[in-house]
């Protein structure tokens, strides 16, 4: 038996007891007649004392000898410690250790293994079993495991069926690249990795599975972010017979349910907002919704001055920053800086004081007067005290850079409390989305999307304009899931295959079998897939999903602890039918 108790267990009620322990060595002090090793395990840690008055002198010395990350096992009886520590659950006690193994030894490790570590992202990563045993990220696999259980208890007691799909299947279009799998056996051809189970889960629901789920890894091969890996996990889901309003409610239902088992928190509201109110609004379709700073625009008390910047622009818009006013104009300068770099790429920001005696100081006090800037912060909801910031330009972009500029100034502001959870269903999205590099329309959500009943005679005439039942699940600024209702009738799914450009012999050819499916009697259906590791991050008060994933990829999309991707030798290549040119 390695151990009769683990290292977070053993209270003042064991004392007496004889006990055995098996962990890593966390430190040692040596006191030269005392010894104290901190044991640590899974569950925590436990102090041992070797004494050279009540322990034998062979083990005292090999107590001396112990290293850093030794895995060993002791004996021992639980005894009180003369000085407690007030912050470890078992900082009562101590084992005084009656016999000593060392499992195995284990050579220095490349950072520090506390909480508080000295090793960098990229060596941690490399030697990621270690950093697993650091109580940040043990804590959050641990937490992902949590969250994981209750959406498996969720679900299943609202009778959905966890069903797993495959994963060599054939390219699901999910707006971003496939991994390939060449196929040995069929020379030329390729499996994809799936973007999604999207197709299979509605071929479930032709089979009659009626509510299905999947906690299951989906592939993308895109350009990597703090919240987007190349394999992640979702909460996969699909239902028969429903509306949008049905799959709403479900997982309206499991949020509240996650949020409650988690954190013990009921959610107040859950709001909804469409798409394009959430883009006027918000300036984006995933708005934080735990502050204000709503978007106020000022077309018609902007543009009637001689302000020529103002008067050009499609759309001029304000945010009020609560407290602005006490910027100087140096942090002013600052934030017009961070508006002017690449990323955001805004040319300049008109701000207005609005100061505590009720009047207003603006950047352009030459063109506007008391009264315009009185309506700007009318528009904008501005108090005394705060900061308008307007900027202008075409539509599309300054709404996103307003949208950046809104998000850095709550972070700068500590207005993103990380324990307050505020969701919020996006819907309404439009079904389609101009390309302006292919020059065509392609599916905004995916093309198994259905246009709204009503808005199918537009596809013709308007077809930017037809909206879906679509939407997506924000979760404090993060879009933690989409889903929509889909075509579940040939005719309808061919006329989408041929707005989205395939000729009918391309749409039989990749999608002939779902087509096909739906000849054979398919239900009306829906659903909708959490990303699992953002809903873990956020829940756990993050957004970096990496965290949250035992052994995640980084940046470049490389494992860097088993050193993935790599290439394979002559002989996989030849048998895989591949050639390849190297470098
Ligand atoms: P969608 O593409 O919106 O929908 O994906 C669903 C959710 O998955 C998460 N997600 C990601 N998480 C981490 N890394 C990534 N690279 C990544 N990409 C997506 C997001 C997102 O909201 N088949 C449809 C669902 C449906 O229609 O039912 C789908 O995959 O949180």
């Amino acid at each position: 038996m390695y151990r009769s108790h683990h290292c977070g267990q053993l209270r003042t009620s064991n004392i007496n007891e004889e006990v055995t322990l098996s962990g890593w060595v966390q430190k040692s002090r040596d006191k030269g007649f005392v010894i104290w090793v901190d044991l640590r395990d899974r569950y925590g840690i436990t102090q041992l004392i070797f004494d050279a008055d009540r322990t034998p002198e062979a083990m005292v010395s090999m107590a001396k000898s112990l290293g850093r990350e030794f895995v060993i096992q002791v004996t021992g009886t639980v005894i009180e410690r003369s000085s407690k520590n007030p912050n470890l659950e078992t900082g009562d006690i101590e084992i005084l250790v009656s016999k000593l193994t060392v499992l195995n030894e284990a050579i220095v490790p490349p950072f520090t293994i506390e909480d508080q570590t000295d090793g960098g992202e990229e060596l941690r990563m490399k030697y990621r079993y270690l950093d697993i045993r650091r109580n940040p990220v043990k804590n959050n696999l641990i937490f992902r495991h949590k969250v994981t259980q209750e959406v498996r208890s969720f679900l299943s007691s609202q009778d959905f069926i966890e069903v797993e799909t495959p994963y060599l299947i054939k390219s699901t279009p999910e707006g971003a690249r496939d991994f390939v799998v060449p196929s040995r056996m069929n020379e030329g051809q390729f499996y994809a990795l799936p973007q999604s189970p999207q197709t299979f889960k509605q071929l479930l629901m032709v089979g009659g599975m009626d509510k299905y789920f999947q906690i299951v890894k989906c592939f993308r091969d895109e350009d990597l972010r703090a919240d987007r890996q190349p394999e992640f996990t979702q909460i996969d889901c699909e239902m028969a017979f429903v509306e949008q309003e049905d799959i709403l409610n479900i997982f309206e239902g499991l949020t509240r349910h996650l949020i409650k088992s988690i954190h013990g928190k009921e959610l107040s509201s859950f709001p909804r907002m469409t798409y394009d109110d959430a883009l006027k609004t918000y300036g984006n379709d995933k708005p934080d919704i735990r502050f204000g700073m709503q978007f106020g625009e000022l077309n018609a008390v902007a543009q009637h001055k001689d302000f020529g910047v103002f008067n050009a622009a499609e759309l001029v818009v304000g945010i009020a920053v609560p407290g602005g006013n006490s910027f100087t104009r140096k942090e002013i300068d600052g934030i017009i800086n961070w508006l002017k770099r690449p990323q955001i790429g805004a040319l300049g920001m008109i701000y207005s004081r609005c100061n505590d005696d009720g009047t207003y100081k603006s950047s352009v006090d030459k063109f506007y007067d008391q009264d315009d800037l009185g309506q700007w912060a009318k528009i904008t909801g501005a108090n005394p005290g705060d900061l308008v910031c307007v900027l202008s330009g075409p539509t599309d972009k300054v709404r996103a850079q307003l949208s950046a500029l809104r998000m850095e100034l709550a972070e700068r502001l500590g207005l993103r409390d990380p324990k307050e959870f505020a969701p919020l269903w996006v819907t309404d999205f439009p079904l389609l989305e101009w390309d302006e590099d292919s020059k065509r329309y392609h599916a905004m959500h995916h093309p198994f999307t259905a246009p709204k009943p009503d808005q199918i005679k537009l596809l013709d005439t308007d077809p930017g304009a037809v909206k879906a039942n679509a939407y997506d699940l924000v979760l404090n600024g993060n879009e933690i899931g989409g889903g929509s209702i889909r075509i579940h009738d040939k005719a309808t799914q061919a006329l989408m295959f041929d707005h989205l450009g395939f000729t009918p012999e391309e749409a039989k050819e990749q999608f002939g079998f779902l087509m096909n499916a739906f000849e054979y009697g398919a239900p009306p259906h829906g659903g909708l897939a959490f990303g699992l590791d953002r809903l873990v991050a956020i829940l756990g008060g993050q957004e970096t999903i990496r965290d949250f994933i035992a052994f995640p990829k980084n940046n470049s999309g490389r494992d860097v602890m088993i050193d993935a991707p790599s290439a394979i030798d002559e002989t996989q290549l030849k048998e895989l039918h591949l050639k390849v040119n190297l470098k």
